[in-house]
């Protein structure tokens, strides 16, 4: 049998989800595709207009006319793609504490959801992807042929979202990245369009006493058979 073409994965905040992905799609040569991007551009976008998220028509005209552009990683910092604004170089940008205390605003928005979505859905029913977000199996691909939801303990992500900082060099405290975490998942969760779920036919995988290794050798398996 050949491998799954289209592979979706969701789950929230600092579960795994991308550290599975890339690995996913290098092993077998697809694209990878994060849609968390798009939402934290959009974000950024509007917080440097310094418009009020709080103003849906003008956080969704940004969002329908972005100049976005992702590509491969032309520095090695630990980045997995370049993130481009207008040609400016946002990936680190974009992972700021004042873009996660804004996003999940901003994704609630059905404008800017419906002008993410349609893009990413093109991009998806090409094949060959792993696509990566929070409403991938249940709206932006539910044809895809593997959907995977990873979950795991607030604490483990809590602090696995700190290591990544860490390595970053930048010394957002434990606490802190739990509370907002925890916040951003409620937000998501609870949303009116395309929250935070499993799709009915997703294999969900708690993660929280599995290493990476592990989640990517049995999610493999599940792949290619
Ligand atoms: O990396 P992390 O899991 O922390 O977040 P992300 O995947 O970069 O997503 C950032 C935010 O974008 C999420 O908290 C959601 O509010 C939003 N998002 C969404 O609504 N739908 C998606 N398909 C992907 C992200």
């Amino acid at each position: 049998m050949s491998p799954a073409s289209m592979i979706a994965i969701d789950g929230p905040a600092a579960s795994g989800k991308s550290t599975l992905a890339q690995r996913l799609a290098s092993k077998l040569g697809y694209l990878y595709f994060d849609t968390g991007v798009m939402y934290r551009a959009v974000t950024l976008a509007a917080l440097r207009r310094e418009v009020s998220i709080e103003d849906e028509a003008i956080v969704t005209e940004i969002a329908k006319c972005l100049p976005i552009d992702v590509r491969p990683p032309s520095i090695r910092d630990g980045r997995k793609y370049d993130v481009l604004l207008g040609g400016e170089d946002i990936t680190w940008d974009i992972r700021s504490s004042e873009v996660d205390a804004n996003v999940s605003q901003v994704s609630m928005y059905p404008g800017v959801r419906q002008a993410m979505t349609q893009l990413q859905r093109e991009i998806g029913l090409r094949g060959e992807v792993v696509m990566v977000g929070r409403d991938i199996g249940t709206v932006v691909l539910p044809e895809a042929d593997l959907k995977v939801y990873l979950d795991a303990s607030d604490e483990a992500r809590a602090y696995r979202r700190y290591l990544e900082c860490q390595e970053r060099g930048e010394g957002e405290p434990y606490q802190e990245i739990l509370r907002s975490m925890r916040d951003r998942d409620r937000l998501d969760s609870t949303r009116d369009l395309a929250p935070l779920r499993a799709a009915a036919d997703a294999i969900v995988l708690n993660t929280t006493e599995l290493d990476a290794d592990q989640v990517f050798r049995r999610v493999l398996k599940m792949a290619q058979n």
